[in-house]
């Protein structure tokens, strides 16, 4: 028997700041841990993120355009012979095509308790209404926007205290803390 699991090659996708693919970067260097990142692609070629991957000596892709962003991305997964994609701050919506295409998981961290709060806004949404926990998760990519399996979730109280950026704050900390035990979650049950 291998000592170590044998790693999925695995493309992050993200559109700025990438402090969820930072945790994903420093999780997938830790032996025991399930993925290999070869890939980030950003439809954000300034995405800070970026700058972090290319330190990393991790292959990077920037490109803003709509019309081939995904065909061009398609070749490189396939190019490196990418088994999953991690969308991480990833602020562009995959077209149903470029899913069958990839045919292989996808998976999204989204920063409410889904199913409730889907797409933008999710902090402001649940302070409006008063809501007592707010929280992250992480779920399978379909065709209905934020709406495919969830693997895993964790919650964290609002306090009265709360406003949109320090809820913000809270829950941006989980995401860090479940992305990598999610994956590792997935990839065992497969
Ligand atoms: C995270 O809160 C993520 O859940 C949301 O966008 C934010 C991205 O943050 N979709 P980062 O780029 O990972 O720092």
């Amino acid at each position: 028997m291998e000592k170590y699991p044998c790693k999925k090659n695995t493309a992050v996708f993200i559109s700025g700041r990438g402090s969820n693919l930072k945790s994903l970067i420093k999780h997938s260097k830790k032996k025991n841990s399930l993925i290999k990142i070869i890939l980030v692609i950003s439809n954000n070629p300034d995405a800070e993120g970026l700058k972090y991957a290319f330190g990393s000596k991790i292959k990077i892709y920037g490109n803003k355009h709509k019309s081939n962003f995904e065909n061009k991305s398609l070749k490189l997964l396939k190019k490196y012979n990418i088994d999953l994609i991690c969308l991480a701050g990833f602020m562009k919506i995959l077209s149903g095509n470029f899913i069958k295409k990839f045919s292989k998981p996808i998976l999204n961290i989204h920063p409410s308790l889904l199913p409730k709060y889907k797409g933008l806004n999710t902090h402001e949404r649940a302070i409006k209404n008063k809501d007592r926990f707010a929280g992250a998760s992480i779920h399978k990519v379909t065709e209905k926007l934020d709406s495919g399996k969830v693997i895993l979730q964790k919650k964290v109280k609002i306090l009265k205290t709360d406003n949109v950026r320090s809820l913000e704050k809270k829950v941006l900390k989980i995401e860090h803390e479940i992305y990598p035990k999610a994956i590792d979650k997935f990839l065992t049950n497969l």
